[in-house]
């Protein structure tokens, strides 16, 4: 069959390229992450009808690429996806059959491939998705359907479910690549992932101006990481996950202001709060295999604000000011503020522009809970997001283990007890995965 060739050296851009054009175009795609595995896979699946290339590569960039089909005299329509400027890229390779400019490329790539190869007129009722894709990006707010034949699909995965490694493994044990979503939810997952992609890369350009990791957060933090079965990869993913969420705050000039405020005195209970927060969620959502840079962004940043509002007296006791704010009936002015911290800080964060999706969700349902009887909107688990999970689960571990010497087996002692709390939704597949890799350390 004709196919598409995507030569990228990031998965990322790779797998949400194959979804795009499978969204759009009739045709198979195929994808390649350098110029000599691109020639490669010619060599296997002969001629494409048409090459997507990214310029920066290792092992034989775009212009390599180019310059071989040339040597060869294979006329193959080629597109170059950069951020260097097309007169340049189009000097050094002429011929060019078009240019799409780096990082909002996907309208742009569907514009481009229509113009060269034309539309289909039929569009398809499932879209393939990679399930390397869905594991790195955590989680997906569509449904996941499984292929059984030609036009016969299985829903195997729920909206809002977690999508967990062992998830992934399940799949590809059958030999499976990809899942499916519906050619609607397509679309909205793509325009998530883009949205995530750009305040990514915004914050990525910011200089750092604000510390949260204080030396004191760092030593408990590699202290537990060890009891958590933290490889040194995890603890460093979770400190550049932290580092992205400061630096996109950094970008909101009326936040950083209010975070800094927060932050000015490091020896205060919301310093080391939410350092030791943003650490634990970042790495942990690493370790379930949520590994893309972008969810452990949102993780950091939920972290880093959804106590924004509440005072330092709370910190002293967290369990009467929780239990307090679970009853609806008690309307103490201060209850009652507590009560809507979560709402308080989640509307805060709506003002920042670059906002990725998710992040006042996490934070809305931070002291939710699986029976509806947490606060403020007494969701049960099966409503609570798999980040949410992931968050709630972390404040309540570090919480258990406040002040403890041994670490070690105060976390065996919380899997133990807060299995049935845990033992449903989304809370359940997050707290599997922790206690597989705390056992898995033990070995
Ligand atoms: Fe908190
Ligand atoms: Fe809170």
């Amino acid at each position: 069959m004709s196919y598409i060739l995507v030569v990228d050296d990031e998965a990322d851009i790779r797998d949400i390229c194959e979804m795009l054009l499978k969204r759009s175009f009739p045709l198979d795609v195929a994808t390649a992450s350098s110029g000599h595995h691109a020639l490669q896979v010619m060599k296997e699946k002969g001629k494409p009808v048409l090459i997507i290339s990214d310029l920066r590569m290792p092992d034989g960039d775009g212009q390599f690429l180019h310059q071989s089909l040339v040597e060869r005299q294979w006329k193959i329509p080629f597109v170059i996806c950069s951020s260097d400027p097309k007169s340049v890229l189009e000097a050094r390779m002429p011929g060019l059959q078009g240019y799409i400019e780096k990082p909002r490329i996907f309208r742009p790539l569907i514009d481009t491939v229509d113009a060269i190869i034309g539309h289909q007129d039929t569009p398809p009722n499932f879209v393939p998705v990679r399930i390397s894709l869905l594991m790195r990006w955590g989680s997906s707010s569509c449904n996941l359907y499984m292929k059984l034949s030609e036009g016969k699909y299985i829903k195997v995965i729920n909206a809002g479910e977690a999508f967990m490694s062992e998830d992934a493994t399940r799949f590809s044990s059958k030999g499976l690549h990809h899942l499916y979503v519906t050619y609607e939810d397509a679309e909205g997952y793509l325009k998530n992932i883009e949205q995530n992609m750009t305040s990514l890369l915004k914050s990525q350009d910011t200089p750092l101006d604000l510390t949260v990791l204080t030396l004191e957060s760092l030593e408990s933090i590699e202290r537990l990481a060890a009891s958590l079965g933290w490889t040194p990869e995890v603890l460093s993913a979770a400190k550049r996950g932290v580092d992205l969420a400061v630096k996109a705050v950094s970008t909101e000039p009326s936040i950083l202001k209010l975070l800094k405020n927060k932050l000015k005195n490091s020896s205060s209970s919301y310093c080391s709060h939410v350092g030791m927060m943003s650490l634990l969620t970042c790495g942990f959502c690493y370790q379930l295999g949520w590994t893309s840079e972008s969810t452990q962004m949102k993780l950091g940043l939920a972290s880093l604000m959804h106590d924004l509002t509440i005072d330092e007296e709370v910190y002293k006791d967290p369990i009467m000011w929780n239990q307090a704010a679970s009853d609806p009936a008690d309307k103490t002015p201060e209850v009652v503020k507590y009560r809507n911290h979560p709402g308080d800080a989640a509307n805060l964060l709506l003002t920042m522009k670059g906002l990725p999706p998710d992040v006042d969700q996490i934070i809305l349902q931070h002291h939710e809970t699986k029976d509806g009887q947490g606060f403020p909107r007494g969701l049960t688990s099966s409503r609570i997001s798999p980040m949410a999970s992931v968050f709630i689960i972390t404040e309540d571990l570090l919480s258990y283990i406040e002040g403890s010497k041994e670490i070690d087996s105060k976390v065996l002692q919380f899997l133990k007890d807060k299995e049935s709390r845990y033992n449903s939704g989304n809370f359940k597949k997050v707290f599997e995965a922790l206690k597989a890799s705390v056992e898995n350390a033990r070995h």
